[in-house]
């Protein structure tokens, strides 16, 4: 393990910028780190297809700055990390789908915006950390399981091929400029303040929606492996990446708990005491984008940090069906 600053005291009164800071991970980061005395400022352009929500940072809503702003904005990006000591980049459109269909806004945000960031970093506060919210999406298809951080990038969609570049990004402005980022290659995260309305975060938030509505789900193949990552264990990542100086430079695969998706699904029901699902082909369109089976290798984060996940699917999954039951109508 490194030598790293603990994060019970290392974030109290401390700048920290959370970019997507009303968005399922942002806010739930920035509940943590309000525990924790930091002093928050969460910037998202609160866009009504993406996961960002008021209701998220209600608790700390009193403690907290919000900047209701744009990552593309550069001047506006500029003015706003002034004595920024850690930044927690997460803003993204994160729909593959989407991505097929509207390319330009994912490059817009995914890519362009990573640049216009990392340029006002520099400039602005070059001392700061910063993580950066990646994905397993840039792997594409696995080759060989599980995935760890050699296996060859190959994105399947243009989603993938955004994050990829944003998340080179990072890694050229520190190896070149010193900037002090790491990346964190997420896989499905899931919990509390999730965009459950639609599937544009993940199948998951569907499949909860319907269970708690009343209403049978749908999943398709259903054999497919993946890892869900329960959304305190990536928060937790996100603070210790930041106060590991080794992890400076470097990108870390993130995982959880692996399971087949007839199993999740399974689980979603138990957790709920009641629904059912149907089980189907993918949809085509779904299909040609669709990455197969996948769980992470995340031994080096886990030997850097001392990290490893705690909640299991089948907690996980009760806890986030008890925040949703008690909040349904903020998240439809
Ligand atoms: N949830 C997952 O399973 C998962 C998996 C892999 C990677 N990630 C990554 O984690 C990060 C957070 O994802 P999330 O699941 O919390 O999604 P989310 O949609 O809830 O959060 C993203 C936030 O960014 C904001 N945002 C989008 N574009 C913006 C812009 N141009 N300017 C300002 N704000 C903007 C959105 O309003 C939203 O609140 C993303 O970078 C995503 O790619 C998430």
């Amino acid at each position: 393990m490194s030598d790293a600053a603990e994060p019970a005291t290392a974030f109290a009164g401390a700048r920290v910028v959370i970019t997507g800071g009303l968005g399922f991970i942002g806010s739930t980061l920035a509940l943590r780190l309000a525990e924790l005395g930091a002093d928050l400022l969460l910037i998202d352009n609160l866009c009504p297809d993406y996961g960002g929500n008021l209701f998220n940072v209600a608790p700390i809503r009193d403690r907290v700055s919000i900047e209701i702003a744009d990552i593309r904005d550069v001047r506006g990006m500029r003015a706003l990390l002034g004595g920024c000591r850690y930044l927690f980049n997460l803003a993204a459109q994160t729909s593959h789908m989407d991505s097929m269909t509207d390319p330009e806004t994912d490059l817009a945000i995914n890519c362009r915006a990573q640049l216009t960031l990392l340029e006002a970093c520099r400039d602005i506060c070059p001392e700061a950390r910063v993580v950066y919210a990646s994905t397993r999406q840039i792997y594409g298809r696995p080759h060989y399981l599980p995935v760890d951080e050699k296996h060859p990038l190959h994105p399947v969609d243009v989603n993938g091929v955004n994050k990829m570049a944003g998340e080179a990004y990072h890694i050229l402005f520190h190896d070149v400029y010193g900037v002090r980022a790491t990346a964190l290659r997420l896989t499905n995260t899931y919990g509390p303040r999730m965009r459950i309305k639609d599937a544009r975060q993940t199948f998951v938030g569907v499949w909860l929606r319907a269970v708690l509505e009343g209403r049978r789900f749908e999943v398709w193949n259903g054999t497919q492996l993946r890892d869900l990552t329960y959304v305190d264990d990536a928060v937790e990542a996100f603070l210790l990446a930041a106060l590991a100086p080794a992890a400076e430079g470097a990108v870390f695969n993130i995982g959880g708990d692996c399971l087949r998706l007839a199993a999740l699904a399974d689980a979603v029901v138990a957790a709920n005491g009641g629904g059912g699902f149907e089980t189907r082909d993918f949809p085509a369109e779904r299909k040609r984008i669709d990455i197969g089976d996948y769980y992470a290798d995340d031994t080096g984060f886990r030997e850097l940090t001392g990290w490893r996940p705690r909640v299991a699917a089948a907690e996980g999954l009760r806890r986030s069906l008890d925040y949703f039951r008690t909040h349904l109508a903020e998240y439809l």
